[in-house]
């Protein structure tokens, strides 16, 4: 079985596109006390909820729209660039391995396991330095090594496991990617009201303005060349083709990918993983887990 390579740095398992001394900034960053932290594994819908934070801010500042730049579009993981006042930073470290400042607000996105598996695969399929192992390494390989945790940023379940275990800590805010899909407005005031951003929060035309600039048609195109942008830059490689960081944004799209007893296997480790905690049943009522 193929395996996606990864860089043990840290003790953390970062992409081997990301150099070290970033990757080293990364962990050793000393968080401003008024930094906002989106948190999810990846492929989760981070990149989603950064993007209504910074509309809510800009929406509250009463700026037309937020610059899409790398001070604006931080990632922990690649270093932050140091700022003399708070950033949004999103990051994919699970919460021992997070920097962390208990003035800090954290907004932490889950999404169920299959849907992200598949994504991932789709996401690193798209990265050059890869493009060796995508030889052989097929869905089934990914969907085996996603289960096991034997990938890039380490195990999906303990990821989500270290972070639930702050649920009850008054900073850190969960939002779940289904929600998001089926309820955006919702979602959208409640990380308002969770900001103290209550001007937006209270104000339709605001939330709808940061509901239509947030939608996946409206972010699909912007996004992916700016992530194209900022990987051709970091890894000095041209791309060819469409970079497709927002590739179909939909719940379900595991059942393209899975077969019958992989399906079954996640069902079996989610159920053995997450029993008990409460996380077993976040997804109740969408068709993606079955306990
Ligand atoms: P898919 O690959 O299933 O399309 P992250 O930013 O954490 O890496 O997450 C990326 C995933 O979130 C991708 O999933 C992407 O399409 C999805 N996503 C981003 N913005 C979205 C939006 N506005 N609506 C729905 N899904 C979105």
């Amino acid at each position: 079985m193929t395996r996606l390579p990864f860089s043990d740095i840290g003790g953390f398992k970062f992409p081997i596109d990301v150099p070290e001394d970033q990757a080293r900034q990364g962990l050793n960053y000393v968080a401003h006390p008024e930094d906002v932290f989106l948190c999810s594994y990846p492929k989760c819908g981070s990149t989603w909820m950064v993007q209504i934070v910074l509309k809510l801010l800009a929406s509250s500042n009463n700026e037309d729209s937020q610059k899409l730049d790398s001070n604006t579009l931080q990632f922990l993981e690649q270093g932050v660039i140091p700022a003399t006042g708070p950033v949004v930073v999103k990051s994919h470290f699970p919460f021992n391995v997070q920097p962390s400042n208990p003035h800090n607000k954290y907004i932490v996105v889950l999404r169920n396991a299959k849907d992200a598996c598949v994504s991932y695969y789709f996401h690193k399929k798209l990265i050059p330095q890869y493009s060796e192992t995508f030889k052989t390494y097929t869905m089934q390989d990914h969907i085996q090594a996603f289960l096991d945790g034997d990938l890039t940023r380490g195990s999906y379940f303990d990821w989500v496991l270290s972070w639930w275990a702050q649920k009850d800590n008054l900073n850190i805010k969960f939002f779940l990617y289904e929600d998001m899909k089926t309820k955006p407005k919702e979602a959208i005031v409640d990380v308002a009201k969770f900001l103290g951003l209550e001007d937006v929060a209270e104000d339709e035309t605001l939330v709808n303005s940061v509901l239509e600039y947030t939608s996946f048609s409206a972010l699909k195109g912007p996004i992916n060349a700016w992530m194209k942008q900022s990987a051709e830059a970091r890894t000095k490689k041209a791309y060819d083709g469409e970079f497709t960081f927002l590739r179909k944004g939909e719940i379900g799209d595991y059942k393209n990918h899975f077969t019958a007893e992989e399906n079954e296997a996640y069902n079996k480790f989610i159920a053995e993983k997450f029993g008990g905690t409460g996380l077993e049943h976040l997804w109740d009522s969408y068709d993606v887990v079955e306990m």
